[in-house]
């Protein structure tokens, strides 16, 4: 066994030779590996090995090219591309050994090997898409000589990763193993030998076309996969340029194609896009570190789970367990209300297209419903998701304090109440947390796990932990009204009101916001949500824009009649010239003066308060990081995940020009309006709010 470089060692076995990754934690390819690589491979050559196996120590075969080295700072070393070339024209078999994940560049690495062996738990896939990139280093033009055209655009689209059944019926793995990584090793120096003795042609990709030739000259295959996406991936770029690169394979040679590939791969990767994405990708996974807290911070054992209301939220957030197999028990006020409940989590689950009818079963047998609160005696947390009420909620935190066993955690999904109010009425505030969950809770990402003054480490712990067990990104926030997500949210809806009486339209605020890149805007989600949440005729004074709205029989889209009318079948929206006129006399009757209001002007005054309510929410210490922020934007708002999130996109519009403008909107009024200090100071030092961490 010899050392390569300080990744990656060359081993012998007999007349093979093996060039093994040890690149924690998820062996990508940082320089070293590249070097390694290349001067395995060629010394195993010079030293006359027969075959020659590369593999990967550790938790996965190479999960990609190092992001972190993106942007330059890593020194001179073997390119991909001579790394490839090194294996693609060895005199002798070269098979990749995978196991864990082969994503992006590592597996473009294996696509050079002539043979791929890998363990039936193994992934494969192309995820640049994520990193709003195309896979660089000949991805895109050997993958769909493996694989086929239709194939290699579904996988570099979606950056889906694929099981080994589909890797073996698509060509992209000539052999299985099972086992540990040792059968793995030996399975590959098995195919190694046999290659040897059998004299297996050293099959590269590259020469491969039978393949791409069937899609050859066919622009309607295409501009059919191109419709099939556009909705999915409006806005962004690297999807497009992805189907550009596979109509390069199917069309032109290789070597064309892999200039096509560069060109477009160069572009992306020096795009504000990518930069956004990759910044993103950081961000979410800072998200689950928590400073103070580290990996010894002893757990609460969650084995059982308890929920306390089966409503919208309950239901959805008993699904996220019982979806990973922790059983939950779900108590209602009555048993009406709990069959109601569970009929709906049933529907959920009938509906998904992904669950067999057999999944059904197993997952609702996790369930257990009940309308007795001292069932949740043996659970290891219990959520509640009862009317957002405080005198409810403490009520029933103080009967929970009588029921939960020590150390069980109780958490609240309140949206925006006070969670050390709910703590202080337990013994036990230690224990106490907030989980806020987003509707529908068992569908979107986004987990803000709200530490109270009182929540202990290992509530903390837990609670970001069990985020991550049940597929959630968890963002930890602290008190106060709305938490990240929702008080920032306030603040765009203030203007967004604000600015209809002033003469823009629903529609233009709408559009304005879609264009930037929200799946839809402030108007539209209130008729999909309902006017008349918290409204009631009884007290309705015709005082505020929403009570003339739900006066006039406008509830949204239930009744087919909000801030637009919803076509009874198709359920497509059509702005309302009722609605302008019922603006427009409200607005009058404040002695507003309508006139044109810019689209620039509209995404201003929605966006630039999130940007300076963040900004206030960082210096009250409300959010660890900057980036904080835009996880919870990007996963819980649909804050478009290529301009980053509230923090990247203000520091990439530039702080200044936001400060400026701020001073400038402030004459309109409102808190909202009040500049932050540490904004203004950021912009004055040339300082960025998407790094800034508490
Ligand atoms: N480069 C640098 N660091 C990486 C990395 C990469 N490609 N992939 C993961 N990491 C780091 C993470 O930042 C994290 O670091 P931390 O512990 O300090 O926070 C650590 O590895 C573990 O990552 P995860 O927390 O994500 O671990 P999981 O086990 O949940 O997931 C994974 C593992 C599936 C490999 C996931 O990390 C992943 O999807 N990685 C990205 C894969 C990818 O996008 N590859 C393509 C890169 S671009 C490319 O190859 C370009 C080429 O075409 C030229
Ligand atoms: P919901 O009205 O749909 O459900 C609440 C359920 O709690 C009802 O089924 C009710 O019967 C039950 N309930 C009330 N009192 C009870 C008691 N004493 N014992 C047992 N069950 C009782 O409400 P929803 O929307 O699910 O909201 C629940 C909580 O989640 C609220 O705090 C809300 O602010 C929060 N939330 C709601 C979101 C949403 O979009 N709906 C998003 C995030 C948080």
């Amino acid at each position: 066994m010899a050392a390569v470089t300080e990744s990656v060692r060359l081993e012998t076995e007999g007349d093979i030779a093996l060039v093994v990754v040890d690149n924690p934690p998820v062996n990508a390819l940082s320089w070293h590996v590249r070097q390694g690589l290349f001067d395995g491979i060629n010394q195993a050559v010079a030293g006359g090995a027969k075959a020659i196996v590369v593999m990967c120590d550790g938790r996965t075969f190479i999960a990609g090219a190092d992001i972190s080295e993106f942007g330059g700072g890593a020194p001179q070393a073997a390119g991909l591309p001579e790394v490839q070339a090194a294996m693609e024209n060895a005199p002798v078999p070269v098979i990749a050994a995978i196991h864990g994940t082969a994503l992006g560049g590592g597996l473009e690495v294996a696509l050079c090997a002539h043979y791929r062996v890998a363990l039936g738990s193994a992934k494969f896939g192309l995820p640049e898409v994520n990193l709003g990139l195309l896979p660089g280093a000949g991805g895109t033009q050997r993958l769909p000589r493996l694989t086929g055209v239709p194939k290699a655009l579904e996988m570099m689209t979606s950056g889906r990763h694929i099981g080994t059944d589909e890797a073996l019926e698509c060509g992209l793995v000539d052999e299985l193993a099972h086992g540990d990584l040792s059968a793995l090793r030996t399975a590959a120096i098995g195919f190694a030998n046999r290659a040897i003795a059998e004299n297996m042609p050293l099959l590269r990709v590259r020469d491969r076309n039978d393949k791409v030739e069937a899609a050859k000259g066919d622009t309607e295959l295409f501009a059919k996969f191109r419709k099939s996406i556009a909705r999915k991936t409006r806005g962004f770029l690297a999807p497009e340029y992805n189907v550009q690169c596979v109509e390069a394979a199917a069309n032109l040679s290789f070597e064309e194609g892999l200039k096509v590939e560069r060109k477009l791969f160069l572009e992306l990767m020096t795009g504000p896009q990518s930069q956004a994405q990759r910044y993103y990708f950081f961000a979410e996974r800072a998200a689950n570190k928590v400073p103070g807290i580290d990996k010894d911070t002893p757990l609460v054992d969650i084995q059982k789970c308890g929920v306390l209301g089966a409503g919208t939220m309950g239901g959805g957030i008993a699904m996220n367990f019982a979806n990973v197999g922790i059983p939950v028990t779900i108590v209602e006020r009555d048993q009406e209300a709990l069959d109601r409940g569970l009929a709906v989590v049933r529907k959920n689950y009938e509906r998904s297209r992904s669950i067999t009818p057999e999944m059904v079963e197993q997952r609702m047998a996790m369930i257990t419903g009940s309308t007795d609160k001292a069932d949740f005696a043996d659970c290891d947390i219990v959520i509640e998701a009862v009317f957002e009420d405080m005198e409810l909620k403490k009520t029933i935190f103080r009967e929970l304090d009588q029921i939960c066993k020590p150390g069980a955690i109780m958490a609240s999904n309140t949206s925006a109440l006070d969670v050390n109010e709910i703590a202080s009425v337990t013994s036990r505030p230690e224990s106490v947390i907030g989980m806020h969950f987003f509707s529908p809770a068992n569908v979107m990402k986004l987990l803000e796990v709200v530490r109270g003054d009182k929540s202990s480490d290992t509530t903390v712990a837990t609670a970001m932990s069990i985020g991550k067990r049940i597929g959630k990104i968890a963002a930890l926030v602290g008190v106060c009204h709305g938490f990240v997500g929702n008080r920032m949210l306030f603040m765009r809806r203030i203007e967004a009101d604000r600015i209809i009486l002033e003469g823009a339209t629903p529609a233009q605020v709408d559009r304005v916001l879609f264009d930037f890149g929200f799946p839809m805007g402030p108007f539209a989600m209130s008729d999909l949500a309902g006017l008349d949440i918290g409204w009631k005729a009884e007290n309705s004074k015709g005082e505020t824009l929403r009570d003339l709205m739900c006066e006039s029989g406008r509830r949204g889209q239930k009744n087919g009649r909000g801030y637009y009318t919803y076509d009874s079948e198709t359920r497509a929206a059509t702005p309302d010239p009722e609605v302008e006129q019922i603006i427009k006399d409200f607005a009058t009757g404040k002695g507003i003066e309508q006139r044109e209001v810019s689209d620039q002007e509209v995404l201003e005054r929605c966006l630039y308060p999130m940007v300076n309510e963040g900004a206030k929410i960082l210096e009250e210490g409300i959010a660890i990081r900057g980036s904080d922020v835009d996880v919870v934007w990007v996963n819980g708002y649909g804050w478009p995940v290529y301009r980053g999130g509230p923090m990247h996109w203000a520091d990439s519009v530039g702080l200044t020009e936001i400060v400026e403008k701020i001073k400038g909107y402030s004459a309109l009024g409102g808190r909202h309006w009040e500049l932050s200090p540490l904004l203004e100071r950021l912009a004055a030092e040339g300082g960025k709010l998407s790094n800034y961490s508490n």
